[in-house]
């Protein structure tokens, strides 16, 4: 009889807990296809089935469940005004039907989870955070290699890679087989592993998903490696200094438009069927030495170091010239004469700079080699457009022209236009 009480009263105990777990789990996603139910009239309802709902893609190995609770998302006709229950903006889903795409390639999130957290990937374990807003555009480039053909539809992606021309991330930074290996190599950073950000994320804010970790990189680059000062280390142990890469003071729009850059930068080998790859590159002419050599300027990053225009200023700690890297303003008053010495240095760079305290470590940038990776027409058309830099210099002037300069606005140096987008 005891015993068969105990059998009883275990069997009961598990009935409940797989009822609690059920409930547990189940409690959102049914609360959801209630309230939605609710709104239809009946006829209506004889179309749309509860239960969990799910979008089997073989071809991209993914089983989306966001339409258990994004039950309006492909019908137009029955949406609300709310989250969850509201119809996809634009002709997305017609361009990409449901059944062949699902929702997590273009929105990552976690396709199996019915929970709101766990399926917009705001949980622990997962790695791909929900993309909302512009950030969707990072996805695009997994399958459309040509951007020009779907341009109007990402502008944050397009933006957000000419910022990154125009800062010269390139100067410090390799993509594929592009750029300067001054610093890490970003051609996967759009999927680099949460394991290599646990201690980044231990001195940020919440959410810590890569989008926030990229944003806070590039919002205060010093605040993930703020370095540790000689006094804070065992004796004889060398100083680390602060990160290398320059606040760019980036406003907000520049961020997300970058960070999505950077998100779109993943290894990806989707079946052909989903790809369309990119174009040859399109040979450009140059109306002029000048033109051609703003480009070279643009597309090699130079700007990394030598700020937008050669204007120099960009901090360099322990740097020998004032911890800041030169301007390239005095280029023509000091190798005007002697232009091969000068395109010896673009070609062989100098490498470590020299330090301002001999006891302190060297300094994170110094000129890169470029080698031949820059052609000899490119670097004879770098040469003129560095030579063209000291008209930027204050010219002799009469106090006259001096009021009226004062008068208009400060002279920007000029973006150079976006000539031939690499990656
Ligand atoms: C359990 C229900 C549920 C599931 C499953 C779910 N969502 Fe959501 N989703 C919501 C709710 C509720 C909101 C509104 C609140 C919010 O933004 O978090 C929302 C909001 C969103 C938004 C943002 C809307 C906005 O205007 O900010 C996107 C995008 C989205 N979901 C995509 C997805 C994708 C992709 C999946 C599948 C991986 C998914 N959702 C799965 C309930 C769900
Ligand atoms: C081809 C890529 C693509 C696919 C596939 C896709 N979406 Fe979107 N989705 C987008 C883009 C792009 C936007 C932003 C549109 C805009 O802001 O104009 C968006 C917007 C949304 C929004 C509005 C909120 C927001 O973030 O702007 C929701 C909700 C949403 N998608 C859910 C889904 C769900 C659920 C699925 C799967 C059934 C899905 N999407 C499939 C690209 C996609
Ligand atoms: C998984 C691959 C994939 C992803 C991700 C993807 N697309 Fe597509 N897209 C396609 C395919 C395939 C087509 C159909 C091309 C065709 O045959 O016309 C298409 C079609 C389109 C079209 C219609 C083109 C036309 O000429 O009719 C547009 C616009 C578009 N996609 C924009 C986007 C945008 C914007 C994103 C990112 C938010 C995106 N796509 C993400 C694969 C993808
Ligand atoms: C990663 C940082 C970095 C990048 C990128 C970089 N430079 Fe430099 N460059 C330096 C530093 C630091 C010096 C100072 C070297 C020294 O003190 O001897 C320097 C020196 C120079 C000088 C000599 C200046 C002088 O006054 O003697 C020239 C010219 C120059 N760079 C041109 C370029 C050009 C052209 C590019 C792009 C192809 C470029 N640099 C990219 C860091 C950089
Ligand atoms: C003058 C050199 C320099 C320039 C220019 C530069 N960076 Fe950096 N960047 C660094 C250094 C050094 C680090 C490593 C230290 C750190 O993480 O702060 C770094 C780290 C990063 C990281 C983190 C990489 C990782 O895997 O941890 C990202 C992302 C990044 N940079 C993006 C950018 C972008 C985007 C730009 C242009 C807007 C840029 N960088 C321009 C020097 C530079």
């Amino acid at each position: 009889m005891k015993r068969l009480l105990f059998v009883l009263l275990t069997g009961l105990l598990a009935v409940l807990f797989v009822i609690t777990m059920w409930r547990d789990t189940a409690r959102e996603w049914t609360s959801y296809q209630g309230r939605f139910l609710k709104t239809l009239h009946t006829d209506e309802r004889r179309n749309v089935s509860g239960g969990i709902k799910q979008i089997i893609v073989k071809d991209l190995n993914r089983v989306d469940r966001c339409t258990t609770c994004h039950l309006a998302i492909d019908k137009p006709q029955l949406a609300l005004g709310e989250e969850p229950f509201t119809a996809h903006p634009g002709k997305f889903l017609e361009w990409h039907p449901v059944e062949k795409f699902g929702c997590t390639v273009c929105h990552g999130g976690q396709g199996l989870a019915t929970e709101v957290k766990a399926a917009h990937g705001d949980v622990k374990h997962w790695e791909d955070p929900l993309r909302r807003g512009n950030v969707v555009q990072a996805s695009c480039r997994q399958c459309h290699g040509d951007l020009k053909a779907i341009e109007a539809h990402v502008p944050a992606l397009i933006k957000g890679r000419e910022v990154f021309l125009a800062k010269g991330c390139y100067g410090c930074h390799t993509i594929k087989d592009f750029g300067q290996t001054v610093s890490q190599d970003l051609t996967e950073i759009g999927s680099k592993s949460y394991q290599l950000m646990e201690a980044d994320f231990e001195m940020m804010s919440p959410p810590h998903d890569r989008i926030r970790w990229l944003e806070t990189k590039l919002r205060h680059p010093r605040m993930l490696n703020p370095g540790v000062r000689p006094e804070h280390l065992p004796p004889g142990e060398e100083e680390i200094f602060p990160s290398a890469m320059p606040h760019f003071g980036l406003n907000q729009d520049d961020i997300e438009s970058v960070t999505t850059y950077l998100l779109s930068l993943t290894a990806s080998n989707l079946p052909a069927s989903y790809v369309m790859p990119a174009p040859p590159e399109p040979t450009v002419t140059y109306a002029s030495d000048l033109e051609h050599g703003t480009a070279v300027f643009e597309k090699y990053g130079c700007a990394a170091c030598h700020g937008i225009g050669g204007v120099g200023g960009r901090h360099n700690w322990n740097g020998g010239l004032g911890e800041e890297t030169p301007p390239l303003l005095y280029v023509k008053a000091y190798y005007g004469n002697h232009v091969e010495e000068l395109k010896t240095l673009i070609r062989s760079g100098r490498q470590p700079v020299p330090r301002m305290n001999a006891g302190r470590p060297n300094p994170g940038l110094y000129m890169p080699a470029w080698k031949d990776r820059i052609s000899e027409p490119d670097l004879d058309a770098l040469v003129v457009y560095l030579f063209s830099l000291a008209d930027r210099l204050p010219q002799p002037q009469t106090p006259q022209a001096a009021t009226d300069q004062a008068q208009t606005s400060p002279s920007q140096p000029t973006a150079p236009v976006d000539s031939s987008p690499i990656n």
